[in-house]
């Protein structure tokens, strides 16, 4: 491996080169990084209309002591349905209630991991017509341990009524539930029932060991909220930022500070007109413009403006630095997307002409016919395959919009549920993006996180369920990447490459205190041992020393390997120092591996 160093003929590297992707698939955000217990607190979740599902609340009692049902009868205009509880038994008389009372119960996304010594807190909306007193307890999974208990008395709640209340657990157990009991006969409504641990990150409600893996990926942006999730099946459930702000009572999904807390730049994926499976034709487009508008100037707009004044009601009056939109998800070909997009981007240039605006059609292979400042690439494929598009964009224009490569992964039988091949794949296509940043800006790896108990889509980052998590090798392969974003990218070429199972890069970059390291990145997609020479010309006198240098490996015996609950640790990056370091020097590169060397 030759490498030039002395920065004649280096690129700069895009700051957003490597970033992330969040979607809300998987149980990516409910269940998952939003830290909420309950799962279905507004009774919702069977749709607007009654009768209707309450799952996954379940009933404590039978048909002689409680009915359970649902009216609209909810204080909440845009989420009307309550659960209402006939209590037939009593504390005392001929139909005694059971000494734990009757009730319901929430399990949680697939259990609550409730941990000794934490503190929770349950909001819940009741009405009655008469008095109430209602015991709340965190049980384990069959509601016998009791983890932390309280109790709620009211004697007028004719009127909905907020309670609050902290629990503190005294003990642990991964999957606890929520109850919520009485002993005393009547009629009670319950509605949006949540239950939050106090300590989420910076109280934003993120999950803090899963927020932590984000963080440590350093992400130069975040593209957010789909995928498939913004398109919708149909255009009627299609993602619609205004139902996302406002009390969380009212409103049926939510939007968050993840860019802001990650110190990532938002990149907002927004609906078109075109679904899966509808589309609204161009003639008849302009009425979903300013919705786009309006959600620009919500993000960006100062506390006078309409919609910067909600964000700043809602306690956030910096704006948000919004500078990239997505046009639509995988639309292009659609017969409306080229239209539709013409006057959003028409009417966002219009009104802030510095937004980078972003088409679904891909642009590497020749221009574009409409007007765009990135275009959007996916790839999901076999190893072999996302390993050989390493050389994609090699001959991309240069002159033209840049790629947003928003979609990588390696899927099917080469990616098990996380395999190492797939992780080897996708470092050898991102060392192709990072030579080529002159004509790729971002790229995010897809999709971020997968609940375990609801693999949607497989495979994925990051896994976890209620209480623990790991990251699979593609997820560790991205922290090989950390240092690029604004990097410079030295000229680096392979001498000889057998079977063409080699790819490397070099890159150099500053750490906080302006010390600059020299990065040399190199997979070893095949499966014999690699001794490489490595030639560096241009350093300056001494800039390289063994103290301080090391390698790092990403490797495991098998290729098809992956991490899991049980072995989380078995592929993830393993650090050594280097002895023989300097201008002429041989490393040794294991079969199937990805391995940096820092000097
Ligand atoms: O990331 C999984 C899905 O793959 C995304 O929602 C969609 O854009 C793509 O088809």
């Amino acid at each position: 491996l030759f490498v030039n160093a002395s920065e004649v003929s280096a690129k700069t590297i895009p700051e957003t080169l490597f970033g992330i992707f969040f979607e809300e698939i998987n149980h990516a955000g409910a269940g998952g990084l939003w830290a909420e217990l309950v799962s279905n607190r507004g009774f919702e979740a069977g749709g607007p209309n009654i009768p209707s599902n309450i799952d996954p609340w379940s009933v404590i009692g039978n048909e002689s002591s409680l009915i359970v049902s649902t009216d609209r009868s909810s204080r909440f205009e845009r989420n009307k349905i309550a659960l209402r509880m006939d209590v037939l038994c009593d504390h005392d008389g001929a139909n005694m209630c059971p000494a734990g009372g009757v009730g319901i119960y929430n399990p949680g996304f697939w259990g609550m991991n409730i941990e000794q010594g934490k503190t929770y807190k349950l909001v819940l909306y009741a009405r009655s017509l008469g008095p109430i007193d209602v015991s709340v307890s965190l049980t384990g999974s069959n509601g016998s341990q009791t983890l932390a208990t309280t109790n709620i008395v009211a004697s007028d709640v004719s009127n909905w009524t907020k309670f609050e209340v902290t629990l503190q657990a005294k003990g642990t157990d991964p999957n606890s539930r929520l109850q919520l009991t009485t002993i005393r006969k009547g009629v009670i409504w319950f509605d949006q029932v949540s239950l939050m641990p106090t300590d989420t990150y910076k109280g934003h409600g993120f999950r803090n060991d899963l927020f932590d893996m984000l963080k440590k990926l350093k992400p130069g942006f975040i593209r957010f909220p789909g995928g498939c999730f913004v398109e919708g099946e149909w255009l009627r459930n299609a993602f619609r930022w205004k139902e996302t702000i406002g009390p969380w009572e009212e409103r049926p999904g939510h939007f968050g500070d993840l860019a802001e807390d990650l110190g990532a730049a938002p990149v907002w994926v927004f609906n078109n007109g075109v679904s899966h499976n509808d589309q609204v034709d161009t003639s008849a487009i302009a009425p979903f413009i300013p919705e786009i508008l309006d959600g620009i100037e919500f993000a960006r707009g100062d506390a006078k403006t309409k919609w910067g004044s909600v964000r700043a009601a809602m306690g956030h009056p910096e704006p948000f630095d919004l500078k990239y939109v997505a046009v639509g998800n995988e639309d292009c070909g659609k017969k409306n997307y080229v239209g539709n997009y013409l006057k959003f981007y028409a009417a966002i240039k219009n009104a802030y002409p510095d937004i980078k605006i972003i088409s679904n059609c891909d642009g590497s292979s020749g221009p574009l016919d409409h007007p765009a400042d990135m275009y959007d690439y996916h790839i999901y494929s076999s190893a072999n395959s996302v390993f050989a598009t390493a050389q994609k964009f090699d001959k991309a224009s240069r002159s033209g919009p840049k790629a947003f490569v928003s979609e990588y992964a390696v899927t099917g039988n080469d990616a098990g549920k996380g395999s190492l091949l797939a992780a080897l794949a996708e470092a050898g296509f991102l060392i192709g993006l990072e030579k080529n940043c002159d004509a790729v800006e971002m790229a995010s790896y897809a999709p971020l996180f997968v609940n375990t108990n609801d693999r949607t889509w497989n495979p994925d980052a990051i896994v976890f369920d209620s209480s623990q998590m790991y990251g699979t090798p593609s997820y560790w392969m991205q922290h090989f990447f950390i240092e690029s974003n604004g990097a410079t990218l030295l000229s680096s070429t392979l001498q000889a490459n057998p079977s063409n199972s080699l790819i490397a890069s070099a890159i150099t970059w500053k750490d906080t205190e302006d010390k600059k390291y020299l990065r040399i990145k190199v997979v070893n997609f095949g499966s014999d041992t690699v001794k490489l020479q490595i030639s560096i010309d241009g350093l300056e006198p001494n800039s390289i020393q063994a103290s301080g240098s090391r390698k790092t490996e990403l490797t495991s015996a098998n290729v098809m390997d992956e991490n899991s609950f049980g072995v989380p640790d078995k592929i993830t990056p393993i650090k050594n120092g280097v002895d023989d370091v300097g201008e002429d020097m041989d490393i040794v590169l294991s079969p199937h591996s990805l391995t940096s060397l820092d000097l």
